[in-house]
């Protein structure tokens, strides 16, 4: 069989139901992704605000306006731009490992505070900006605030969760993050209309609120009982299992954690650890999840969505009603995700949604091709560009049914706690590496790879596909703390684990395949 994917493993049952008070903290928690989604949305709309780049841009607005009649590719090929954009996810990248020190020796709801606090004053600064430096400046508090809350809040939403509905839980991170997107995407649909030409300022100011309810909310957070029995408060631990599972019944589960958190404490340097040959499966996936998520292609559609819907035709205002579209599609999408990857599981989700994308690159693509070739000029008609709209709907949600939330589920879950912030602090970072990257690198390469830029992102989604078919086993109502099962059993990452290293504590299980 396929990777020996399919196993039924750790198939452990705890007594407890989803109580109305996980829901709300989850919920609480989850509005960490608004940041990052409101980031997300708000830059692609700002940096195609005329007053925007005439302030601070201008070189870029000169050839914007000078260039009418050129190549529609390269239009807005500029690395100033794109500098701007990306200074965020180089910040978010280096403060995620600060992030991973203070969410395992703090808890978990302390980095979301810090972040928060730390997003609220880039907001400020940004919305104020007089010159570049202090738009780049608040773009890299942002960035941190972005580090800290996406290193924290998928691990502690899988912690609360039951691991029945891990999943769904889990996905209110990425379902703000959509949230997020869209809220922005209006705002800047508003504030571009506004006459005076400081619409751009509304904008970016009004990143304080998410910011403000992240802040407020961790405040009123309790900690994860693994947080608090990693941290030696045992009694609190156990308290705060009994109060999340709702039921005094918790022995089975809370001995599985105290197991769990006894080989966490024996791990001094989580960082050398985790290069431990036993490590290699959740490394690997650490790493090459949200590479992938990234090489999807999303983000060429969520930053730019405006300025590639001006490339292809549509005038101003409807490149922004196009992304407001889109954007109603991604929240509508990931709620599918959210009602079905405890029952039909993360693997299924995965290859569904790859296979969408990749049909849709080849189509958005071929579309390209027909009309603009190499040369990037032509006069594209309404039907056509809404066509091309609509394949666009589609691939988004592939996307958010699949990697957009499973690339945070699925790294917050699989590692034991010795080295999950660790591990999650790599997921953001190398998350954020390549965010930076496409984002960097997106303009020239449309510039320079035309309509190949489709195909080129379909490539990678088709790789994706057969790493999630071979390599990652299902991990759908597995407990957190006994995942090791499922690495154990694996027929690939199996072999890297030593058969007398029990990871659990408990004595090594043969596969059933
Ligand atoms: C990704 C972002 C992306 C967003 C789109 C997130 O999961 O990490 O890069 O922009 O989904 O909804």
């Amino acid at each position: 069989m396929a990777g020996g994917a399919h196993f039924d493993v750790g198939r452990k049952d705890y007594p407890g139901k989803l109580t109305g008070f996980v829901l709300l903290t989850c919920i609480v928690a989850a509005t960490g992704g608004l940041i990052f989604g409101y980031d997300l949305g708000i830059s692609g709309g700002v940096t195609s605000m005329d007053p925007f780049l005439k302030k601070f841009f201008p070189s870029v607005y000169r050839k914007e306006t000078a260039d009418t009649s050129t190549n529609q590719y390269c239009k807005f090929d500029s690395q100033v731009l794109t500098t701007f954009t990306s200074s965020l996810y180089l910040a978010a990248l280096v403060a995620s490992f600060f992030a991973s020190y203070v969410t395992r020796k703090l808890g978990r709801r302390c980095s979301m505070l810090a972040g928060g606090i730390i997003f609220f004053i880039g907001a400020a600064l940004n919305g104020g900006a007089k010159n570049v430096g202090m738009l780049i400046a608040g773009r890299i508090l942002l960035g941190i605030g972005v580090g800290f809350a996406n290193q924290s809040v998928p691990v502690y939403l899988s912690e609360m969760a039951p691991a029945r509905y891990r999943g769904m839980l889990n996905m209110s991170f990425q379902l703000m993050i959509t949230i997020g997107i869209l809220i922005a995407n209006l705002v800047n649909f508003g504030t571009n209309k506004i006459a005076g030409g400081w619409g751009w300022r509304v904008s970016l100011a009004l990143a304080a609120i998410p910011a403000a309810i992240i802040s407020v909310g961790s405040l009123f957070l309790p900690d994860t009982p693994n947080s608090l029995l990693d941290r030696g408060h045992d009694e609190a631990a156990l308290n705060m299992l009994r109060r999340i599972r709702g039921t005094d019944n918790v022995e089975e589960e809370y001995k599985d954690l105290v197991v769990a958190s006894n080989e966490s404490k024996k791990i001094k340097h989580p960082w050398t650890n985790i290069l431990k040959r036993k490590y290699r499966a959740q490394l690997t996936m650490a790493i090459m999840i949200p590479f992938f998520q990234q090489l999807t292609g999303i983000n060429v559609i969520e930053f730019y969505a405006p300025v590639l819907f001006k490339t292809i035709g549509f005038g101003d205002n409807a490149s922004l009603y196009s992304a407001v579209i889109i954007g109603v599609v991604n929240v509508a999408a990931t709620f599918v995700s959210i009602a079905t990857v405890d029952k039909l599981g993360r693997r299924t989700l995965f290859l569904e949604g790859g296979t969408q994308m990749f049909i849709c690159q080849l189509i958005v693509g071929t579309m390209i091709a027909i009309k603009f070739g190499t040369t990037g000029e032509a006069d594209i008609q309404k039907w056509y560009a809404i066509l091309l709209v609509l394949c666009i709907c589609v691939y988004v949600a592939g996307f958010a049914w699949s990697w957009g939330p499973l690339g945070w589920l699925v790294p917050s879950e699989i590692f034991p706690l010795e080295i999950r912030s660790a591990g999650q602090a790599i997921n953001v970072s190398v998350n954020m590496f390549f965010t930076f990257g496409v984002a960097q690198a997106f303009l020239a390469m449309l510039c320079h790879l035309k309509f190949g830029l489709f195909y080129f992102f379909a490539v990678w989604v088709f790789i994706m596909n057969l790493f999630i078919y071979y390599l990652l086993p299902e991990t759908k109502n597995v407990p957190i703390e006994d995942m090791a099962v499922v690495w154990k059993n694996h027929s690939f990452w199996g072999r890297f684990i030593d058969n007398d290293e029990d990871d659990n504590g408990k004595p090594p299980q043969t596969p059933e395949v």
